[in-house]
């Protein structure tokens, strides 16, 4: 029977950062991709053996209460109190709950994005799931528009709100999460306690103004799970990235799954320079060796299934 070859036969270790694009070629080309069925129910049924998206994609009401201990996931030694805030805005039943979709857009945030004119294709998918509440509006040609779930570390608030430090970045937070309009709010408040405070501000935002969303904080164990499946499967992630924690997620729920915005390189196939994040200036510090992250490992675990047809990579411009 047929193998799930993720890890794939690229060369391992990759020195020349520069020339890193050129060895990430995307074939087959899009034209002659075809979706794998087979495999991509293979890999569902694996997936399901290590975590369910159904169960861990958020922590639900029922199983804590305002007070309880909860230790940080990376800094065991360090804890949280389960605030009355946070306890009002877990889900009562879990958001995907029998949920089942023909095709589904993965948004990463690279900077591949820009002039890719895409915004149809991604909006034209039955889910779009995007991360870090990354900007929409003023790239919708490019990344669409259409968003059921949205990821945002807490990080997202120091790094693109400002901490909240005035009334501007405050009104500027509560205008994005008011554009979400109904879909998902990803909130991995548990990972790490640098978070605490800014989870709080977000919880007490959307309680206090009414927002119109859907928060979900995914349970205790995904990141071990999904590290444990990309291990199992010879993928040796640090710590997962949204990115990968989405597709992991999604291959419960989606039939056929196309991620957009994943290109860990600071050069495009054609050797031209490309952001880091379609909407910022941060720079490539991820994929060095400090990071957390080990994102063109995943990224050449990600190709290989590309090229097995579970999911389509697009990293160019759409047709
Ligand atoms: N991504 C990518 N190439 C880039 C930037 C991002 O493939 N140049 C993908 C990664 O899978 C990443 C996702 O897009 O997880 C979302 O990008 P970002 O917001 O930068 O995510 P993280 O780095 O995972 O978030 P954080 O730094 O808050 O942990």
């Amino acid at each position: 029977r047929a193998e799930v070859v993720i890890n794939g036969s690229l060369s391992p270790a990759v020195v020349d950062r520069s020339n890193e694009s050129i060895k990430h070629n995307i074939q087959p080309a899009s034209s002659k991709w075809r979706h794998n069925q087979t495999l991509s129910l293979r890999i569902r049924k694996q997936i399901l053996k290590f975590l369910d998206a159904e169960k861990d994609i958020s922590v639900l009401k029922g199983t804590l209460k305002p007070g309880d201990i909860i230790h940080y996931i990376f800094d065991r030694d360090s804890t949280m109190n389960v605030s009355q805030n946070l306890y009002e805005l877990l889900p009562r039943t879990s958001p995907l709950k029998n949920k089942h979709f023909g095709t589904c857009a993965i948004v990463g945030n690279s900077g591949v994005l820009l002039n890719s004119g895409c915004g149809q294709e991604i909006d034209a998918h039955s889910f779009v799931i995007r991360c870090n509440l990354a900007p929409v509006q003023e790239y919708a040609r490019d990344v669409g528009l259409k968003t059921d779930l949205v990821t945002m570390n807490p990080s997202v608030i120091q790094r693109a709100f400002e901490d909240l430090v005035n009334a501007t970045w405050r009104e500027k937070l509560l205008q994005r999460l008011h554009s979400l309009n109904g879909s998902i709010l990803w909130i991995p408040a548990f990972m790490a306690r640098g978070g605490k405070e800014r989870v709080e501000w977000v919880n007490e935002l959307i309680l206090k103004h009414h927002v119109n969303v859907r928060t979900a904080y995914p349970s205790l164990r995904l990141l071990h799970a999904v590290r444990g499946y990309w291990l199992t499967n010879k993928v040796h992630i640090k710590r997962p990235t949204t990115g990968l924690l989405m597709y992991t997620l999604a291959t419960r729920f989606c039939n056929e799954i196309y991620l957009y915005g994943f290109w860990p390189f600071p050069l495009d196939q054609n050797q031209n320079p490309v952001k880091y994040h379609y909407y910022d200036s941060l720079k490539y510090g991820y994929t060095s060796q400090a990071s957390p992250h080990t994102m063109p490992l995943e990224f050449k675990a990600l190709k290989s299934l590309h090229e097995q047809g579970a999911l389509k990579l697009t990293v160019g411009q759409c047709d």
